[in-house]
């Protein structure tokens, strides 16, 4: 059986109030989602399907299978969204779906169906920036984050920081050399047989586990960038996997999960910081499947105390890909800008936006050293 989440809150719109439906979908990687946000905020339903368990016996997503698995569930997932804002398609005002960064053929069988729904019903649609819709979903529950603000966006295919002057206006502080600090947190489990998602598995294990045990030692940026590096970490944890041949048996595993976690969060932090003290922000938002983690959440909610910010941090199951975050951001669009007008000729983009200047345009960085898919996608 593969997880599928729901939440669902009733239908308000306040008496006589024209609302705007928008139904939005979201398939970049290896969740199936479909979501209904009413008036840019109120999630009425969003439903994410996982496909964990289709990928687990392979220790990471696998590009085919997953895109495969879209194709099975969209449908189900859309009318499960419907019925669950007890909704028809017609009371739905505009389409939104994710155009990437993320796995190509996913990203196809989303578009796709988003173009025939919002065709058929003559409809608008909005093609999403991925990276921008997990920025959104800090917004979704606290629309009035106070700028500048510093955004840390931490997945399995991304980690990057940005900068936010205004609403919807990013820039690209620094982001990743090589692995994402999921995807290493990824790797690890794998190694040590631990199953997949990693980071999920990681926190559960190294809880109690004592987190200056095993000293990792951080990457240092010689050009002072705000970059990051998770492959050195990633190295020296497989050498002590090892070395000292820990297993799932073994008693010392607590301890070292406990202490790579750790790593992990302290070389997130330290780039925070250096951004803190460069840009002077007055908010922090932490954004991205691994911002479920509770080590990090408290570092980086006792780093925002420390000085004297305000953290933003979305709930955990805005965290990790839902379509909520895509309808919201298609909301914000639509009040800015109005409408669409040509959307039926939006195409999927596997690696950075390059067309809205959004968060996945700059730098191009080497392609991801995930083993077994090769996305770039948060
Ligand atoms: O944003 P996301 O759902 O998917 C994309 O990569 O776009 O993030 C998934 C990543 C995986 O690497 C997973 O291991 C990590 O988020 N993750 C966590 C936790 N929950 C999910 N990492 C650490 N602690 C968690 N509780
Ligand atoms: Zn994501």
């Amino acid at each position: 059986m593969m997880t599928l989440m729901m939440t669902a809150s009733p239908l308000m719109g306040e008496e006589g109030e024209r609302v705007m439906n928008i139904l939005a979908i979201e398939t970049s990687c290896d969740e199936t989602a479909a979501a209904v946000v009413t008036s840019g905020r109120r999630i009425v339903s969003s439903v994410v399907l996982s496909q964990d368990e289709v990928h687990a016996p392979y220790g990471g997503v696998v590009p085919e299978l997953a895109s495969r698995q879209h194709l099975r569930s969209i449908g189900y997932i859309v009318n499960e969204s419907l019925e669950r804002a007890s909704m028809k398609t017609a009371d739905i005002d505009a389409f939104a779906v994710t155009q990437g960064p993320g796995l190509i053929g996913s990203l196809l069988v989303g578009l796709s169906f988003a173009k025939g729904l919002a065709y058929y019903h003559r409809k608008p649609l909005l093609g999403i920036d991925h990276l921008e819709a997990h920025i959104e979903s800090a917004f979704l529950e606290n629309p009035a984050i106070p700028f500048p603000a510093i955004a840390l966006l931490v997945s399995g295919g991304h980690t990057s920081l940005f900068h936010l002057k205004k609403r919807l206006h990013f820039r690209v502080l620094g982001r990743t050399r090589d692995d994402a600090a999921g995807e290493a947190m990824d790797k690890i489990a794998k190694f040590l047989g631990l199953g997949y998602p990693g980071g999920p598995v990681i926190e559960r294990l190294a809880a109690g586990g004592d987190p200056e045990r095993f000293a990792f030692a951080l990457p240092r940026m010689k050009d002072h960038s705000l970059d990051f590096s998770f492959s050195g970490l990633k190295t020296a944890a497989l050498r002590w996997i090892g070395e000292t041949k820990m297993s799932g048996k073994h008693g010392h595993l607590a301890d070292f999960l406990a202490s790579f976690e750790a790593a992990v969060v302290r070389a997130l932090l330290e780039n925070v910081t250096g951004a803190i003290e460069r840009h002077r922000p007055v908010s922090l938002i932490l954004c991205g499947g691994v911002a479920r983690n509770k080590r990090l959440r408290e570092g980086f909610g006792a780093l925002a105390r420390t000085s004297g910010l305000s953290a933003f941090i979305p709930s955990p199951t805005l965290c990790t890909d839902n379509a909520a975050m895509v309808a919201a951001l298609a909301a914000e669009r639509m009040q800015r800008a109005g409408k669409p007008r040509r959307w039926l000729d939006l195409d999927a983009y596997p690696r950075f936006n390059p067309a809205t200047g959004g968060p996945g345009k700059g730098r191009v960085r080497a392609p991801s050293t995930r083993p077994s898919d090769g996305r770039a996608g948060g």
